[in-house]
């Protein structure tokens, strides 16, 4: 179901972001950029890493040494539509010999063990079927010392906004899907996704079950989105 949904709306997926958040995502998704604080010559797994979002920000954002870029990045996504979307933009804007592209499964990642300095997963762990299992997977791959980020949306909300933001999440977000990307039923499930994922001490406490040291989160705009960090010591 999920594959089918991106299918749907990948190439309209950007553009749709931008509407959605009225560009709060990019804000969202350099805050994770910031938290990882990209390293030399760092190894990055992005994980439903869709149209390259993360991964194009992580690589611009990764130091040079000897006068040469660093930093490389495996985007990872279960659907081969958004990766294709993806990989033509990292071809038009220079990423292409910095970032690889794999279709493959959060669940059973086609990646070897203690391979990654880091893990990132944007807006993507609420659509993975089993979330606990793509936690430990992220935990097999990642080095001692590698670090695991999520950026996603949070089910609570700070009080006084929850009735518009239902408003807005129910109904403006559907109509948006309908008229931009023509596929209203992928956004209402897109945003139904959004209220059946643990809340952010909920999902903290996944993280540490899954072996992960100094599990943390922190929330932005008002709760809507969470950055959730744990570290593979
Ligand atoms: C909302 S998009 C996020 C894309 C990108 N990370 C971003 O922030 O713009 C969610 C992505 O998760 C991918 N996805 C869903 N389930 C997955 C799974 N089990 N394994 C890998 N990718 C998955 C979808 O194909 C989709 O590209």
């Amino acid at each position: 179901m999920v594959r089918s949904v991106f299918n749907s709306v990948a190439d309209q997926y950007d553009i749709m972001n931008d509407f959605m958040s009225a560009g709060v995502h990019r804000v969202w998704k350099d805050s994770l950029i910031h938290t990882l604080n990209p390293r030399a010559n760092m190894q990055v797994l992005d994980v439903a890493g869709g149209t390259g979002d993360i991964a194009f920000r992580f690589l611009d954002n990764s130091p040079t040494a000897n006068g040469k870029k660093t930093g490389h990045v495996t985007v990872l996504d279960i659907n081969t539509e958004m990766l294709r979307v993806g990989q033509n933009r990292a071809e038009k804007l220079g990423y292409a010999d910095r970032a690889d592209f794999f279709c493959g499964d959060a669940m059973n990642l086609p990646v070897a063990d203690h391979s990654q300095d880091a893990y990132t997963i944007a807006f993507g762990i609420r659509n993975v079927t089993r979330v606990d299992q793509a936690v430990e997977e992220a935990y097999r791959v990642l080095k001692p010392g590698g670090r695991f980020l999520v950026l996603e949306f949070s089910p609570v909300v700070t009080p006084i906004l929850q009735k518009a933001y239902d408003t807005y999440s129910f109904n403006v977000i559907p109509k948006l899907g309908e008229i931009i990307a023509k596929d209203r039923e992928s956004y209402q499930y897109l945003v139904e996704s959004i209220r059946k994922f643990p809340d952010p001490e909920k999902f903290t406490n996944m993280i540490s079950k899954a072996g992960f040291e100094r599990a943390s989160y922190r929330t932005m705009t008002a709760g809507i989105a969470a950055i959730h960090s744990g570290w593979k010591l």
